[in-house]
């Protein structure tokens, strides 16, 4: 008799002490809000959903809060020069600051969490207005990136209190952004380990995959990474750190000028990758090139696959193989001056892997780029 997948998943949650529903929101800090909103409704496809700042009452800081599907950002800004959101962009440029998770219980994801070793970021608060209340809470991860547990089970209006209902004649049609496949962290040399421990010890995670440097390195850009998942899968956290190579890897490269630690990708899920990822190029977001040498031999790692190829490689779309299924990814070039954040594009049609098998013909682009960048 086999346990069903439902009764499995049910068994899980009961025994996970930190039961996520997912990602709630990402934060970015930035250093223009008004025109990072901008850019990624016009580029990306978000839609308008709330804000925040010296209209509604908040003195320090302007939030934007823009939406497609079950992909929430949250685009913030700092208004003064005295101010730590202000610091972390002198510090870090334009980046991830929370990588926020839907939970139950805002209140017991903190209790759990900081008894553990995890360290308090955000005490639990409870924000209230007309629309009902939300908790938060929030503990610190690597770099100055946070996690904030978000408890909105109890509230209907657009984000939070604090924020209105962001109204606009200006909505570009989505590009089928569906939500967060998952989020990549880049750390320091020799810290893989120590945060694959603080993401099992103090969330409940377990390392689902692996990979070092045999696997993941081509003559320059080694680096290894452990894939860090929560107990219902909804939440998946690679951490990657630099190995050595003949000369600096990439993840050295984000160190050097994220300043330290932080997420290096969000990959973004879609239900389909040609028509998102058409459109994503024709609204000028720019992705990584690949050799058309990779299609040559593709179907022959690969095997059958439903699309055409043609659009596939003519957009550089890549395409990988596991036990249960395929994916196709791509990734586009970072989102800022400095070559720090990116994202990746990820349509699964039943593979639950990271496309290992790409990560030459990948990485070798990256260092294309990087070495235009004379930091090869
Ligand atoms: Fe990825």
């Amino acid at each position: 008799m086999s346990t069903s997948v439902a009764e499995k998943v049910a068994q899980e949650t009961a025994n996970d002490f930190l039961p996520l529903q997912g990602t709630d929101y990402v934060e970015f800090y930035v250093g223009n809000a008004k025109q990072a909103a901008h850019f990624y409704k016009t580029a990306f496809g978000f839609q308008s959903v709330a804000y925040a700042g010296p209209e509604t009452g908040v003195k320090e800081k302007a939030s934007y809060v823009i939406r497609q599907n079950k992909l929430t950002f949250v685009l913030t800004t700092p208004l003064k020069t005295d101010n730590p959101i202000a610091d972390h962009i002198y510090k870090h440029g334009d980046g991830v600051k929370v990588l926020a998770l839907r939970v139950d219980d805002a209140k017991d994801a903190w209790e759990q969490t900081t008894k553990r070793g995890g360290k308090s970021y955000l005490e639990p608060t409870t924000l209230k207005d007309n629309d009902g209340e939300i908790v938060l809470s929030g503990i610190h991860t690597y770099g100055d990136t946070v996690h904030i547990f978000v408890e909105r089970k109890n509230y209907k209006g657009a984000f939070m209190p604090g924020f209105r209902k962001w109204e606009t004649n200006y909505n570009p049609s989505g590009t089928g952004l569906l939500y967060v496949d998952h989020c990549v962290g880049n750390v320091g040399w020799n810290q893989m380990n120590p945060w694959v421990k603080f993401y099992e010890d103090v969330m409940g995670f377990r390392n689902i995959l692996s990979f070092d440097d045999k696997d993941i390195s081509t003559e320059y850009s080694a680096l290894m990474s452990k894939v860090m998942s929560n107990g219902n899968g909804f939440v998946k956290f690679p951490i990657n750190e630099p190995a050595e190579g003949k000369k600096k890897s990439q993840v050295e490269e984000y160190l050097d000028f994220y300043n330290g630690e932080g997420v290096q990708h969000v990959a973004i899920a879609t239900h389909n990758i040609i028509e998102t990822v058409t459109e994503l190029k024709r609204r000028g977001v720019e992705f990584l090139k690949i050799p058309p040498t990779y299609y040559e031999t593709i179907l022959d790692r690969v095997g059958k696959i439903d699309e055409d190829l043609q659009p596939l490689s003519e957009l550089g779309i890549l395409i990988d193989r596991d036990d249960e299924g395929y994916l196709l990814q791509i990734f586009s070039k970072p989102l800022e001056d400095r070559p720090t954040l990116f994202f990746e594009i990820i349509q699964r049609k039943g593979a639950k892997s990271f496309g290992k098998g790409n990560f030459k013909a990948l990485f070798e682009a990256l260092e294309r780029e990087q070495e235009l960048r004379g930091n090869l």
